[in-house]
């Protein structure tokens, strides 16, 4: 509780420390929180915390020798650094790390101690939710539904139609209307089931929500999500080409096609579903820090986040990779129970990104147990990804790898989103709610 309202009161500026993204980042980030906002020039002095492991690279090399260890925290180092250089300090992170190294920004000290404080990992779950297996029989059934050729169109689909899905352009704004559209689709028979665009302070691109409500426990919240934008250098045309189909359409199509299966059958949770297309999280997490902080203000109720950002590379001797850090231990801990129970021929192992990657920091940070399924462990991952390369014939036009997060994911939602089995008069228990079980055979 104390971490939450600590991180409220001093909100961090997100950047992204890929040479792509890093001017835009601090911009549109400063445009999302405008209280924070006062003018930044090449001089301003600002604090970054990032891994330490990035530290000393950094500051081992004659350009950053300058770079003081100010602080540091599990694992975490907190320097100083003025504005003008954090366009070279990013070149440097990813040139020497041959990665995306990611680093967050801070206007002031008090804001960068602030970051330092939010752990890395948190294990004891919000509310003392816990988490268990006990709804094989939809999970097996509603399995059997998915189907790799919706996921491939998806895919196709966003990485094709449009030059890129950059929340600045046009096109980003126009991909995540047709995601919306697509999803609606999905809910046409479930008047219930709604889909909306969410618009961000300072962003074109809105993000997506669809919302299944809950039949027993509306205010627990169950969120999967993945952002919907793209990235490759070029930004300032336009037309630049960002294809983004590994990074992150094989995110959107997977949380699509986990919608379009489960609002088929007619499922209906216990506890809220919420799936989310995050807009702009190239640019720093920005549609979901708004989202995640915005239920954090509401005092609102979420139970698990499962991310999805990167799905259909194939690029470690294991099949998934759940990342150990800005994530909660118990959570990834269930998820790799799900895969060992439902996928039991795959092979999981942990990594860590060594920064907030991906938008379930952000709710890290707001206090609620997020996980990521990554496709391989970081530094294994797709290499064409912020290029115009990350296209599907990268990925060999091949959705196989995907599926794997498909069938995780429904199994998650399944599992969480129906916590009790109930008992009906025949004594027989069966997996959920009578709705629910009137609708299967
Ligand atoms: N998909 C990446 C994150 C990622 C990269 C996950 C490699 C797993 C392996 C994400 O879209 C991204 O690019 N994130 C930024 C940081 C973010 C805070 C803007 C990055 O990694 O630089
Ligand atoms: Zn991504």
């Amino acid at each position: 509780m104390r971490a939450r309202n600590h991180h409220r009161r001093h909100r961090p500026l997100l950047l992204a420390a890929s040479r792509v993204a890093v001017g835009v980042a601090l911009l549109s980030a400063a445009a999302a929180a405008p209280a924070a906002a006062s003018p930044l020039g090449p001089g301003t002095e600002l604090w970054i915390t990032l891994g330490a492991d990035a530290f000393d690279l950094l500051a081992g090399q004659a350009d950053h020798q300058g770079l003081e260890r100010l602080e540091e925290q599990d694992g975490v180092v907190l320097t100083q650094v003025r504005f003008g250089d954090l366009a070279g300090l990013s070149a440097s992170l990813h040139e020497s790390t041959g990665r995306c190294a990611g680093f967050l920004a801070h206007r002031t000290l008090a804001q960068a101690r602030a970051a330092l404080a939010v752990p890395r990992t948190r294990s004891s779950l919000a509310g003392g939710v816990s988490y268990s297996i006990n709804q094989t029989e939809w999970v097996t059934s509603l399995e059997a539904d998915l189907d790799k050729p919706s996921i491939l169109a998806t895919i196709d689909h966003l990485s094709t139609a449009y030059h890129n899905r950059y929340h600045a352009y046009s096109s980003g704004a126009e991909a995540a209307e047709w995601i919306r559209d697509l999803w609606r689709s999905y809910a046409e028979t479930r008047p219930e089931v709604t889909v909306e665009l969410v618009s961000h302070p300072g962003i074109n691109q809105p993000s997506v929500v669809l919302t299944i409500p809950g039949s027993t426990f509306p205010d627990q919240h169950v969120v999967l999500g993945g952002h919907l934008d793209s990235v490759s250098p070029g930004t300032s045309n336009p037309n630049f080409l960002a294809p983004g189909a590994d990074d992150n359409a094989s995110g959107i199509a997977v949380l699509g096609e986990i919608a379009r299966v489960v609002l088929a059958a007619d499922f209906r949770p216990q506890r809220t579903v919420q799936i989310m297309g995050y807009a702009a999280e190239e640019i720093g997490l920005v549609g979901s820090q708004d989202i995640a902080d915005g239920y954090e203000a509401a005092g609102r109720d979420v139970v698990a986040v499962l991310q999805f950002d990167m799905t259909d590379y194939f690029g470690s001797v294991e099949d998934m990779a759940f990342l150990s850090d800005y994530t909660n231990a118990d959570l990834t801990a269930f998820l790799g129970q799900l895969v060992d129970t439902y996928q039991p021929v795959l092979a999981w192992t942990t990594s860590a990104c060594g920064y907030g990657c991906s938008d379930h920091a952000a709710w890290h940070r707001a206090g609620y147990p997020a996980s990521m399924s990554a496709e391989a462990r970081f530094g294994q991952h797709n290499p064409a990804i912020h290029s115009t390369s990350d296209t599907l014939a990268t990925l060999g036009h091949n959705v196989d790898h995907a599926f794997k997060f498909a069938r995780l994911g429904l199994s998650f939602l399944i599992e969480i989103g129906n916590p009790e089995r109930f008992l009906f008069r025949d004594g027989f228990e069966t997996g959920s709610t009578e709705a629910w079980s009137q609708s299967v055979p």
